[in-house]
């Protein structure tokens, strides 16, 4: 076994060795090193918010007499490579702007009441800018920029030039900037994202909220998404059928030849195929397709998502000029009419979820390691299916599924026919064709002006058959909330029924006896979690199962009405985890959804044991509610138990109130007397002692007790460490009504990047950022004056009001002859907040030479325009509330030809206000931080404190995993 690893080792290694060696061949022989590279660009960009109408706070874009619409290169304001964006926050992507807003009436109430929007235009347009330096060995390759999504309609430009807008939030899209860049140099780019409008009716943030990319690559190339796997398994083989599109973005002929190497998850190679002899005209693409033959394959299921890669290479004259890796998976998938789905051959009944891409604290900025938390626990309650309700996810969250063995349903956004939608319906499967977790492509969700139509039973035809024609491999589904026996219902091959406690599914099975089909939304419960009394003044909803209206079953109803029918593949649950926006019963102040079997930061509400019980193997007994009911002595408490267990005997204080036999897919209830002490249920199993649970009365809470998900994460500046916090009584018990604040604070190679508790009505902060404001310099006023030494008129109360405004006389020759020197004076006005750490003045010269003075007081002496940019720290004590004056004595700069400007603004004053710290109320117990590492190793130390209670300190040790 180990000689056999090494030789199959050895020839991986072989295989890079081949390719660093035609990798140096290549470099010798053509210039540039040629082979593929995908590189993050996701840290240290700029970003601050513009303005939806107003051009002087939206940088001034889109105001230059000839725009980025007129002239190629003319991208203006913050889109110009010299705009100067010093003053601006830095950070790193992903990034959601929305989630860091505060919480407004005025906001849209489906969103999650962000104060964001159309009532919002000055936070509802985000600037990014970045920095990069190419090579100039990297000139001759094609080079693109590729953004996984960004929310919403972004325009990019590369060094002032336009290159594109996406509408969409949801799509994934690159840019071809080989052209456009500086080599051996500087390289600028510069979005704006307008995220004004909306496109879904939850919570979907805004800004650059997924990975960017730089991808190089030769000329001759595998296109971008362009492979396509696809395994077809028969008795102890499998048939990979592997198609790599080739494309030439050459300006000359290109000839090639093909290698396709399928390699198993320890490198050894299982498969190889060469296809030879290809010429390609320039920007001419070509499908090569080989099916590579696979003995014994290990098979990707739900227990063992057993994964491969294949390696698509191209040579050209011996050299290696490509090499693409795609990761796939080897299983069979079928639907039956009458008998559900299968996995491999064998039956698996679907036990899904529904989510969105929102979690507390980060909203939908989700770094990787969250999405992987929240479907590690998504698969503790058994769900073994995820549907991307209602767009098409991050690619993070597929490769999660693909890693950790979970199905999926990859939503379209719209629907529709249009070139336009149908292309974002080609550019999600395109995309997303290689995940083995992706089991169906859905075209819609509940598109009401349709889905019992004519039209909509056209539309949704055209689209199926579309989207067939790009993948023939997975099934094609459509959500319908009505119109059941018309419309999309009628063409839709796998049909999605949302909620059938008002559909007769089995008249439809009878009416279209072919007809796939499953619950692509189910058990709409509205729950708080670990509030067990109904407040209404309050908004907390108890946590027993519960339809949101009789439009809806239970969770225990609609689970029944899947569980019996054979023909219905299985269920999704709306929802998996609660999300922001459709506080539904509610609104305002309410600003989380109620539908989670999960609250928003993932810790389970009682839901969650209900189908643990009944979509997992391991035995489960679970009480509900807590048993902390002072002042109801005496009183009857609702008392359930969910458990797979045939019967469950329920004790309180030691004495038996009774043993019950559970039905299948039930659940168990009791009216309880409450007395404090200890409630406790046995399960029993034919008869036998199998599961147990307690709940008992605790005491005030007393201590914090923080505990993390992992207690060693990378040290990679993404991997997160996720902490519930939670508060003890002295007897060690966790007490699950405190509601204390709870601060924190933290040190090492670690920070905060969000909190949160579940709590559907917190308006608390989700962040606690360093602030920035940028005081603009107001208009400038001048007085020609003979040389430099000026003391009067830079003085702090000098009266300028006779002065004519700056800049009125063009600044040619003529003028430079006339005047030797000026005097600019403008004042600018300070904010009432003086608690800002630093002051910083970015200057930008208007003068050959100058001097600049604030309030009297000179702070730069005869400094010169030259290349850089100054910057000047300003004592606090300099500046004050209001208004304050700027004098600037300047020997003048002048055009240096007729069409050109010179520069008229001085710049501009930054301050920072520090973070306030960290700090979060418990709702019923529980609260979280989310912990990501910086880029340095260590031991992060993060402690939290609270009036009443004693500290807590926990470790993470961030190391080069
Ligand atoms: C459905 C819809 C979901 C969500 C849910 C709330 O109609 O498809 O996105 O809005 O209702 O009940």
């Amino acid at each position: 076994m180990f000689i056999k690893m090494k030789h199959t080792k050895f020839l991986y290694f072989l295989i890079l060795f081949f390719e660093a060696f035609s990798k140096v061949a290549v470099a010798q022989d053509k210039g540039p090193s040629t082979i593929r590279e995908h590189l993050s660009i996701d840290n240290g960009w700029r970003f601050a918010l513009g303005h939806a109408y107003d051009p002087a706070k939206d940088f001034y874009n889109g105001t230059g007499a000839f725009s980025f619409f007129a002239k190629t290169g003319y991208g203006d304001g913050a889109a110009s490579p010299q705009f100067d964006d010093r003053g601006w926050r830095k950070i790193n992507l992903p990034h959601d702007w929305a989630v860091e807003q505060p919480f407004s009436p005025k906001g849209s109430s489906s969103h999650g009441s962000k104060a964001i929007g159309r009532n919002f235009p000055e936070a509802s347009i985000g600037w990014y800018r970045k920095t990069l330096v190419i090579p100039g060995t990297d000139l001759g390759k094609h080079i693109s920029i590729a953004f996984d999504g960004v929310f919403r309609n972004s325009i990019v430009w590369v060094n002032g030039h336009y290159l594109g807008t996406e509408p969409s939030g949801y799509n994934s899209f690159q840019y071809d900037i080989s052209e456009y860049l500086n080599y051996g140099g500087d390289n600028v780019i510069a979005v704006r994202v307008d995220a004004t409008m909306e496109e879904g009716w939850f919570y979907e943030g805004a800004g650059i909220y997924r990975h960017v990319w730089l991808n190089k690559t030769d000329q001759l190339h595998v296109a971008a998404n362009g492979t396509f796997v696809t395994t077809l398994v028969k008795n102890n083989t499998a048939d990979v059928s592997a198609m790599a599109t080739v494309i030439n973005d050459d300006k000359k002929e290109r000839h090639f030849n093909i290698t396709q190497t399928v390699i198993d998850a320890n490198g050894k190679v299982l498969a190889m195929s060469k296809a030879q002899g290809f010429t390609l005209k320039p920007f001419v693409t070509q499908d090569v397709k080989n099916i590579l033959a696979i003995n014994n394959p290990k098979l990707w299921s739900l227990e063992t998502p057993y994964l491969h890669k294949l390696l698509t290479t191209i040579e050209e004259n011996g050299a290696v000029v490509d090499s693409y890796e795609t990761t796939f998976g080897i299983r069979t998938i079928r639907f039956d009419a009458n008998a559900g789905f299968f996995l491999n051959g064998k039956h698996v009944e679907i036990k899904g979820t529904n989510n969105h891409q929102d979690h507390a604290g980060v909203g939908t900025a989700m770094p990787d390691a969250l999405q992987e938390f929240r479907i590690r626990t998504l698969k503790g309650m058994g769900c073994n299916a995820y549907r991307c309700a209602h767009n098409p996810p991050t690619p993070e969250l597929l490769d999660a599924c693909d890693r950790l063995g979970m199905l999926v349903i990859d939503e379209n956004r719209l629907m529709g026919v249009s070139s336009t939608e149908l292309n974002d319906l080609k550019r999600m499967i395109l995309r997303d064709r290689n995940h083995p977790s992706i089991i169906s492509w859905s075209i819609g969700n509940e598109e009401w002006a349709i889905e019992g139509a004519i039209t909509g039973a056209r539309i949704a035809s055209t689209m199926q058959a579309f989207a067939k024609s790009v993948d023939s491999s997975r099934y094609i589904t459509a959500a319908i909330s009505g119109g059941i026996g018309s419309g999309i219902s009628t063409a839709i091959d796998l049909l999605g029924y949302n909620y059938v406690a008002t559909k007769n599914t089995d008249e439809q099975h009878q009416k279209y006896p072919n007809q796939f089909s499953w619950g692509t939304e189910e058990g709409s419960t509205v729950t708080s979690r670990g509030i067990y009394d109904d407040d209404m003044s309050k908004h907390q909803l108890a946590a027993y199962d519960r339809k949101q209206s009789d439009f809806f079953y239970t969770l225990e109803q609609g689970w029944k009405h899947y569980a019996v029918r054979p023909y219905l593949a299985g269920m999704f649950v709306w929802a998996g985890f609660d999300y922001r926006g459709e506080p539904v019963p509610f609104d305002w102040p309410s600003v989380e959804s109620y539908f989670g079997m999960l609250d928003a930061c993932g810790f389970p509400k009682d839901d969650y044991y209900y189908l643990k019980s009944w979509w997992t193997d391991q035995t489960v007994v679970h009480l509900l509610p807590h048993w902390n009911w002072h002042g109801k002595e005496g009183k009857e408490i609702r008392v359930c138990a969910y458990s797979n267990c045939d019967e469950v005997e329920l004790f309180l204080n030691k004495k038996s109130l009774g043993k019950k036999a559970m039905e299948p897919n039930g659940h168990l209830e009791w009216q309880v007397k409450y007395e404090p002490g200890t409630l406790e249920a046995i399960g029993y199993k034919k008869g036998l002692k199998t599961g147990y649970d307690v709940v008992k009365t605790t005491l005030a809470p007393a201590q914090i007790k923080l505990q993390a998900n992992q207690s060693v994460i990378n040290a990679d500046g993404k991997d997160i460490a996720v902490i519930t916090v939670r508060a003890t009584d002295k007897n060690n018990l966790a007490v699950p009504t405190a509601d204390d604040e709870i601060g924190f604070s933290i040190s090492g190679p670690g920070k905060i990047i969000g909190v949160g508790n579940g709590n559907q009505t917190s308006l608390e902060p989700d962040q606690y950022l360093e602030r920035i404001e940028m005081v603009n310099i107001g208009s400038l006023k001048e007085k020609f004056v003979e040389n430099l030494n000026v003391t009067t008129e830079v003085a702090a109360g000098y009266d300028d009001s006779g002065w004519q405004n700056a800049f009125k006389d063009t600044r040619d020759d003529a003028f430079g002859q006339k005047v030797k020197a000026l005097v600019y004076r403008a004042s600018f006005t300070m904010p009432t907040d003086v608690t800002f750490t630093t002051a910083t003045f970015f200057s930008k010269n208007i003068g050959q030479t100058e001097s600049i003075y604030i309030n009297g007081k000179e702070i730069a002496h005869q400094i010169k325009d030259g290349n850089e940019r100054y910057e000047f720290k300003l004592d606090a004590s300099l500046l004050h509330p209001g208004s304050n004056t700027i004098a600037i004595v300047a020997i003048p700069l002048l055009k240096p030809n007729i069409w050109a400007g010179v520069n008229t603004n001085p710049g501009l004053i930054q301050l920072v206000y520090p973070a306030l710290p960290y700090k979060r109320k418990l709702f019923n117990g529980y609260a979280q931080v989310i912990v990501q590492s910086t880029d340095e190793p260590g031991t992060i130390v993060l402690k939290a404190t609270s009036k009443d209670l004693k500290e807590h300190t926990i470790e993470i040790t961030a190391a080069n995993k």
